[in-house]
């Protein structure tokens, strides 16, 4: 680790995960059905039928799961928290043993020395408000804003720092426009209020937070650069328009207090965004989670198929088992572009998520991942020359702890430091588990 460049003492060493995707107990203690149990149950929507009913054993194994992490010299842990284990319809009345679930899993945390990073919503929506159109309809931004209540209360007392939303976009795009992912609505530009119901369900769970003495609030944002594929007006201009949705569409309104123009889309989400939503929206984030895995390469569409832009392939680089490119300077190249969007108007940063995933295999008894290993300093090194160059990034949590559901790839995506054999759940660190856990310790070390 010695010629690893020295990130700020003060720095926050996390990883992220997500409760679908690994606390499996699916109806135990009064847990409701979620927008991904539904989706999941339908044939052909995930790779080979996988179901999250197990996941990674989570909700009985977590103590375990903590231990790992103590083990790994973690300061910080971002964790979700399932709504429809705490309102298993949605509204209403509190599910008391989902919430114990949760104050459990702080307390163990704190014991540990490790501080617990909630994120209120990653993609699990109850399906009761799902089948009362889900994120389509406003009223699910105030069921949200109650939630964030409930749970403000219960774990308040502890928790300080909290993450409203998961990557907004990807479940807008994803979820909503696309298909692919719960609820699986394919409603192409249709889906654009989505994005305003979520950000307004940020600004209402945001203020309930705060009013019960929360002093960090984030919403982490799937954020990438995006790069025209040639220089030519055309390609430049379907450059921009992509980057008005995936990532101004959702930093504009919190940042700025207004949306991006939308006219590529040929909407201003006029009768959608009420008076009042925007300041809501928009009041100071303490901090924004980035999560980042790789920069976006977009040319001018071939054929009028509805939309301003088409994504191409970035040649000449590595690729993730998921095919991703791998990219690690397009992170420091990230950083660059939020600065000089935003200026003032930016607030500190957290690397909320950052991975890859590799056709990982337990042999006599280890795990060799070296692909990870680069990955991981790659992406670490990009954030310290950014640093160096003067983004206020102040921690990193590394997507994820444990190889787990990862949602339409059902089990087939290994993204863990820990592998996680899906027959008998026994976990096995592999060895960027151990280079993870030199760096923190070099970091840490007085
Ligand atoms: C992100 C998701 C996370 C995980 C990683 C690989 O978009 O937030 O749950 O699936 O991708």
């Amino acid at each position: 680790m010695t010629d690893f460049p020295q990130l700020p003492s003060s720095f926050l060493w996390g990883v992220s995960t997500a409760a679908f995707q690994i606390e499996g107990s699916t109806t135990a203690d009064g847990r409701g059905p979620s927008v991904w149990d539904t989706f999941t149950a339908i044939p052909g929507v995930i790779r080979d039928g996988h179901t999250a009913e197990d996941a990674c054993d989570h909700y009985r194994r977590w103590e375990e799961d903590v231990s790992l992490m103590a083990e790994l010299g973690l300061t910080g842990y971002r964790f979700s928290i399932a709504w429809p284990r705490i309102q298993p319809y949605g509204k209403g009345e509190v599910n008391a043993k989902g919430l114990a679930f949760y104050d459990r899993l702080v307390d163990g945390l704190l014991a540990r020395g490790i501080e617990p990073v909630p994120t209120l919503f990653h993609w699990d929506l109850p399906q009761a408000l799902e089948d009362e159109g889900g994120w389509l309809q406003r009223d699910t931004a105030h069921r949200f804003g109650e939630y964030a209540a409930i749970v403000g209360d219960a774990l308040g007392d502890r928790v300080t720092s909290w993450i409203t939303l998961n990557e907004p976009f990807v479940h807008m795009a994803w979820g909503y426009a696309l298909g692919v992912h719960a609820p699986g609505r394919l409603l192409l530009l249709d889906a654009l209020p989505v994005a305003h119901h979520q950000l307004l369900g940020h600004g209402l769970a945001a203020a309930a937070l705060r009013e019960r003495g929360a002093t960090q609030i984030m919403v982490s944002n799937n954020c990438t650069p995006v790069r025209p594929a040639s220089d030519s007006a055309a390609d430049r201009a379907a450059a921009d328009a992509y980057d008005t949705l995936h990532n101004r569409l959702f930093n504009d309104p919190l940042l700025l207090g207004r949306y991006p123009d939308l006219s590529a889309y040929g909407t201003d989400l006029d009768g959608v965004v009420k008076d009042g939503d925007l300041a809501l929206i928009s009041a100071p984030l303490d901090a924004l989670g980035v999560n980042y895995y790789n920069p976006t390469e977009i040319v001018a569409p071939a054929a009028d198929l509805g939309l301003p832009f088409e994504e191409s392939r970035i040649e000449g680089v590595p690729r993730t088992a998921f095919d991703w490119p791998v990219v690690p300077d397009g992170l420091r190249e990230l950083l660059a572009g939020l600065r000089a969007r935003y200026g003032d108007a930016l607030p500190p940063l957290y690397i909320t998520e950052n991975g890859c995933s590799s056709a990982d295999e337990v042999v006599g008894g280890r795990v060799h991942d070296p692909e990870r290993i680069a990955y991981l300093d790659g992406h670490l090194r990009a954030i310290a020359a950014a640093i160096g160059e003067g983004a206020d990034v102040r921690g990193y949590f590394a997507w994820t702890l444990l190889d787990n559901f990862e949602w339409a790839e059902g089990y087939h995506q290994r993204f863990g430091l820990v592998h996680v054999d899906h027959e008998t759940q026994a976990r096995t660190p592999k060895a960027s588990f151990a280079w993870y856990r030199d760096l923190i310790t070099a970091h840490r070390a007085p």
